[in-house]
């Protein structure tokens, strides 16, 4: 029976982010720069082997969902029979996956019978040419085919739509016009500053915060009706009269819901974060490779959760450098 690990703060550990690549085959401009970032060496990255042993070790703390980020996980090959491997470990109920969709559509099937139930999809316009100008690539109809394929094998799909002034906001009411006839969430996310050195930091002041977010749609739609939060959830959700989906609004940047956060991340070296905005606090990689015993692993895994900020903006005061933009999202996997 897995103990619940809790912090110092008591929020429980249940949840772990699990980054299986840097790479992705989008160049998104609030991710990373055109030319792409400095990707980690092959044998920097923790094995599969490796990632199934500190997920079992977080497992007996408690952890029972995993989501599977990048990068893009598809861009790395051998996912499916790693999926497969997560699935069987004890305690581990929920996988889940977010991609940009580019290479989805055809492992929807597998994905499906491999218990994975929920997909988080990377979308952030329906425009081709917008599409194009915003991941730098032209595979706006591969992402769309992932959409409906997801829908066809009855997944619960979320779409991720970064919210960026100058760039999408006219796709912010046809994106939610998605969820009129189609069961899926749209959410809506405030931009954060981690893009690679791609553009400036994030200004003082967010020119599209949750609020503004929300009065835009509320504009066009009337009022938006608030759904009650799941235990941990990132996103505020909302039902729009007569629509078969929901609407979300997630503060990435103004940090509203640290105070049931329930997670933690680990990049594709094996860099643990107690929080998306601190600068890594615990390399498992080298614990992994000098010999570390499961006993180890679990006390050195428990002692950077306890000790982890409050909230993302304490988080962001104890790192060493404050340019968070130097960071990708591709390497801290969102
Ligand atoms: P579910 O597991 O389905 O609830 O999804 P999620 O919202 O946890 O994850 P997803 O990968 O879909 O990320 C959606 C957006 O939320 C991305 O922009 C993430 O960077 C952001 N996000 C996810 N977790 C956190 C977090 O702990 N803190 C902050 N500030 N943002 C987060
Ligand atoms: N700000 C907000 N969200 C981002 N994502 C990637 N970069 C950023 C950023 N700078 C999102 C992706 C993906 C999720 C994991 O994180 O769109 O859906
Ligand atoms: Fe979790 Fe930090 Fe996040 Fe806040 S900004 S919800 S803390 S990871």
């Amino acid at each position: 029976v897995p103990t619940q690990l809790y912090d110092a703060h008591g929020r429980p550990l249940e949840y772990v982010r699990l980054a299986v690549t840097d790479r992705c085959n989008l160049r998104c401009f609030y991710c990373m720069p055109e030319e792409g970032i400095a990707y980690v060496p092959r044998q920097e990255l923790l094995t599969y082997e490796e990632m199934e042993r500190v997920v079992a070790v977080l497992a007996g703390l408690g952890v029972r969902k995993v989501r599977l980020t990048g990068g893009e996980p598809f861009v790395r090959r051998g996912l499916l029979p790693f999926i497969e491997r997560l699935g069987q470990i004890p305690g581990i109920d929920d996988i889940g996956l977010t991609t940009n969709g580019v290479l989805t559509a055809p492992h929807v099937p597998t994905l499906a019978r491999l218990g994975v139930r929920s997909v988080n999809l990377s979308l952030d316009t329906l425009d081709r040419s917008r599409f194009r100008r915003i991941t730098r690539r032209d595979e706006l109809p591969q992402v769309l085919d992932t959409l409906h394929a997801l829908l066809a094998a009855d997944m619960q799909v979320k779409i991720n739509a970064v919210v960026m002034d100058g760039q999408n906001i006219e796709d912010l009411v046809p994106l939610a016009e998605l969820t009129r006839d189609l069961p899926v969430n749209v959410r809506f996310i405030e931009e954060m500053p981690f893009n690679g050195g791609s553009h400036e930091a994030t200004p003082a002041t967010l020119p599209w915060n949750h609020r503004r977010i929300r009065q835009h749609l509320e504009d066009h739609f009337g009022p938006l009706l608030p759904l009650p939060a799941a235990p941990g959830a990132t996103a505020s959700e909302f039902r729009l009269a007569g629509h078969a989906g929901r609407v979300g609004i997630i503060a990435a940047y103004s940090r509203t819901f640290c105070g049931s956060c329930n997670r933690l991340r680990i990049t594709a070296e094996g860099g643990v974060k107690t929080c998306l905005y601190d600068q890594g606090v615990l390399d498992v990689r080298a614990l992994l490779r000098g010999g570390a015993s499961d006993d180890d692993l679990r006390d050195a895994l428990a002692a950077a959760f306890h000790t982890r900020a409050a909230d993302g903006f304490e988080a962001e005061q104890r790192r060493p450098v404050h340019q968070l933009s130097f960071e990708s999202m591709s390497t801290i996997g969102g």
